[in-house]
């Protein structure tokens, strides 16, 4: 693994090398803290958007293995405008160890990565999440002993979480099923993708478009935001649409009883997710938002540690 840009890029193995090492990483840090394998690395973080939990989280994950993390905002690059992003990465390379970026369009972490001498990792583009969808499958897995034959149910848009969430879940062997509203699912192109995925794990992949069939005996339900970060200018089309795939206590009811309930978060209680699933039993929403940082450490871990970064002349 060179980079890592997107679950859909990731073999089986890869896939259960990184949860394995961030199950491994979360016990040692609880324990007596990690050991510092990145010293003397240092991360750099490129966001076009704002953040709270990937900024943060990549922030503690290097400190805590012993390196450091560098913020730039979006106001300081101009990614592919004030400057080429086959030159950023080329720049970018001389003085860090691995990149970080946050972006709009999914092409760009990849061109970042085409024209980088060291690793990049996907921060979130508007086709994946992937360093989310590792914390979501950790989480499940802490809280449901496995993920292999779980229902797992993604309600709302058919976004880059859900699309990542697909993948990992198709990698691991979940059935897993998208109900979004008409014209607002998933690609078929990432579905037949995932499918691909399933045929060697056991697991399933289903888009339908009714929520309460969805949630049905459900282990996981999980929703997003129903306008992402770009798409404010459509916010309130989508809030006339989307209500019927809030989930709630009366969707909720309709899971299994021991269902955990997941959100990437932000969160717009009210809208996708009320107080009262937020805060209640079947919540692990917070959890979620702390395995951000145990899977982070094996992304860096497994593409920064103990490697020769220097830059290609
Ligand atoms: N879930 C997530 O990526 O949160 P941030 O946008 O705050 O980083
Ligand atoms: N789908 C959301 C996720 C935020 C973490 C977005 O892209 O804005």
């Amino acid at each position: 693994m060179k980079h890592f840009l997107a679950i859909a890029d990731l073999s089986p193995a890869e896939f259960n090398s990184l949860l394995s090492t961030a199950k491994k990483l979360k016990a040692e840090w609880r324990k007596r803290g990690n050991k510092p394998i990145l010293k003397n690395k240092t991360l750099g973080m490129v966001f076009q958007k704002p953040s709270l939990r990937t900024r943060v989280s990549f922030d503690m994950a290097m400190l805590h293995l012993g390196g450091q993390a560098l913020y730039l905002s979006p106001n300081e690059i101009g990614l592919g405008q004030r400057e080429s992003i086959a030159d950023v990465a080329r720049v970018l390379a001389r003085y860090v160890q691995g990149v970080m970026a946050r972006v709009f369009a999914h092409a760009h972490v990849v061109e970042l990565a085409q024209y980088s001498s060291v690793p990049v990792i996907n921060g979130l583009s508007d086709h994946e999440h992937p360093c989310q969808a590792l914390a979501d499958v950790l989480t499940i897995i802490e809280h449901r002993g496995k993920l292999k034959g779980l229902k797992v149910v993604f309600l709302g848009d058919g976004n880059n979480v859900a699309r990542s969430l697909m993948f990992a879940c198709a990698l691991g062997g979940a059935h897993f099923v998208c109900a979004a509203p008409q014209g607002y699912g998933l690609d078929e192109a990432s579905i037949a993708q995932a499918q691909t995925f399933c045929k060697k794990s056991g697991g399933s992949v289903e888009q339908i478009h009714d929520p309460q069939a969805a949630a049905r005996d459900a282990d996981v339900l999980y929703t997003d935001v129903w306008a992402s970060m770009g798409q404010e200018a459509e916010a309130a089309a989508r809030a006339k649409i989307f209500p019927p795939f809030q989930i709630n206590a009366a969707l909720v009811a309709l899971a299994k009883p021991k269902c955990v309930v997941l959100h990437c978060l932000p969160a717009h209680r009210g809208s996708e997710i009320t107080d009262e699933v937020m805060d209640g039993p079947h919540s692990v929403v917070f959890d979620q938002a702390e395995n951000r940082m145990h899977a982070q450490k094996a992304v860096v871990a497994l593409l920064m540690a103990g490697k020769q970064t220097k830059a290609k002349k």
